[in-house]
């Protein structure tokens, strides 16, 4: 049985999302510490919503399908609706993905959720308290 699934390659092999915001309103990078995969997410937002998303990553063909994934979910999406985007969520639109690379997927939803935290505080707007949570975890575990 192949690892992947078919939508997996598609996404893998031709990403739509590729690349860097310059000016971007909000950036986050999160890294696996296991394997050392990083993936940056970069967000415009206009009106409260995501007017535009792109990501680079540095990592496995699970990691580049989940970056390009979490992309078009939030694209066009409320910053509201854009934070409860779940790591479920992204494997989920990619058809499941193989138990070893669960993992990967977490890289996708959590760097979009640093991106909207650092957008908040960029903007010096109230930052919601569940990605303000998130954030200051992951800083946590990043320190040990
Ligand atoms: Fe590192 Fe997949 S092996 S994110």
């Amino acid at each position: 049985m192949a690892l992947y699934s078919k939508k997996v390659m598609e996404h893998f092999m031709k990403p739509k999302n590729v690349g860097e915001i310059k000016n971007a309103d909000g950036v986050g990078t999160v890294g696996n510490p296991v394997c050392g995969d990083l993936m940056t997410v970069y967000v415009k937002v206009k009106a409260g919503k995501i007017a535009d998303i792109k990501f680079k990553t540095f990592g496995c063909a699970a990691a580049l399908a989940t970056s390009d994934m979490i992309c078009d979910l939030a694209k066009g999406k409320t910053l509201e609706k854009a934070a409860t985007l779940t790591r479920a969520d992204v494997a989920g639109s990619l058809g499941g993905l193989p138990p070893i690379k669960m993992h990967c997927s977490n890289l996708a939803a959590d760097a979009l959720h640093e991106a909207l935290y650092n957008y908040y505080k960029k903007s010096g707007l109230t930052i919601p308290e569940a990605l303000s949570k998130e954030h200051e975890s992951r800083k946590k575990h990043a320190e040990h």
